[in-house]
């Protein structure tokens, strides 16, 4: 049985559906701060914290389930909230995930996947960006991923916990058939707030900063689906259960688009007009994140299906509806 973490959440629940049709067992471990309760697709439900030991060592304990290996979807993950509140930060997605590894260890549990993100990789100077890219987050929110890498490359070398790391793009779109969609509360990621604009529930969107050196002057991301996400994260279980090494990989589309072309393909797919009100810049934005997934690409045979962007636009539309 695999245990997801996080399994309530927008990559978590999609996975945990991607892993079920794939005929794995499935626990998911969430406290619901984040997440959603409906969302949670499998009936082996732990409603708790991921740091909370005893709780771990009864899951991790259970023979009837025994669990080979962990998929850690829980963290926040706002930029701007991370910059205000470290302290959370940290003990939210590092000193838990610590609590969690170390049970894992006691238990002799060593297959964990990670869900990193581009942000570990900060300022970059050359697109596209390969796992061999220069490291330098810019933010709390950054940093605490990469401190997770760093020690799970020290539990590798200690203990021989076997992991990958899966360093998103922008993941977005939702479950072709509809059962499941993104549901964060703020709402701060592009596709969702433009839809809403499109359905009527926002007024309009906010182009942060019209002035990048980008074609158009807006920056430019790697739209990646939800459901090649957890393509990923399957081929990450069967590498791993084949006795492969620790590796890390990207996952993006390798392709950009700037705001200004994802609202555009919004108008398109909604056939409603969106109407934007220029701003000034996000702190922190990097102009340009475009991935080089050659690495998932050869070693997993990853092959992106839903990742054109009319896909990933269409399918969050679709989730939006009543
Ligand atoms: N944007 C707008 N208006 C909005 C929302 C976003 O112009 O209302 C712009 C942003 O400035 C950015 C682009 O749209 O240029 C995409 O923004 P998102 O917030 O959708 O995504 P990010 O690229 O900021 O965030 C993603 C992940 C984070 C991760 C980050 C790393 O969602 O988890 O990449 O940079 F931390």
């Amino acid at each position: 049985m695999i245990l997801v973490t996080g399994g309530a959440g927008y990559i978590g629940s999609h996975c945990v559906k991607s892993l079920m049709k794939k005929g794995y067992e499935v626990a998911v471990l969430d406290n619901l701060s984040r997440g959603h309760r409906d969302a949670v697709l499998t009936p082996h439900f732990f409603e708790g914290s991921i740091g909370d030991a005893s709780l771990l060592s009864k899951i991790f304990s259970s023979s009837s389930k025994k669990i080979s290996a962990v998929m850690h979807f829980s963290a926040w993950t706002y930029v701007g909230e991370s910059v205000e509140k470290p302290a959370e930060y940290y003990q939210n997605n590092v000193a838990q995930t610590l609590a969690l590894l170390t049970a894992m260890r006691d238990h002799g549990i060593k297959q964990f996947i990670f869900s990193s993100t581009c942000a570990t990789y900060g300022d970059v100077q050359k697109i596209p960006i390969t796992e061999d890219t220069p490291i330098g987050p810019l933010n709390p929110y950054g940093h605490s991923k990469r401190m997770v890498e760093l020690i799970l490359a020290d539990f590798d070398r200690a203990y021989g916990m076997k992991h990958c790391i899966f360093r998103y793009f922008n993941a977005a779109g939702a479950d072709p058939e509809g059962q499941l969609a993104e549901r964060h509360d703020p709402e701060t990621h592009l596709i969702p707030i433009v839809l809403q604009v499109a359905s009527g529930t926002r007024s309009h969107v906010s182009i942060f900063g019209t002035d990048y050196p980008t074609p158009d002057g807006t920056c430019i991301r790697d739209y990646i689906h939800v459901n090649d996400l957890s393509d990923a994260h399957i081929l990450g279980i069967e590498y791993l259960e084949a006795g492969k090494p620790s590796n890390i990989f990207n996952l993006g589309s390798e392709t950009g688009f700037s705001v200004r072309e994802v609202i555009k393909m919004c108008e398109q797919v909604t056939g409603k007009k969106v109407p934007v009100k220029e701003a000034a810049r996000r702190a922190g934005d990097a102009p340009r994140l475009v991935a080089d997934s050659t690495r998932a690409k050869t070693v997993l045979g990853w092959k992106t299906k839903l990742s054109d962007i009319q896909t990933i636009v269409k399918t969050a539309w679709a989730s939006m509806k009543p």
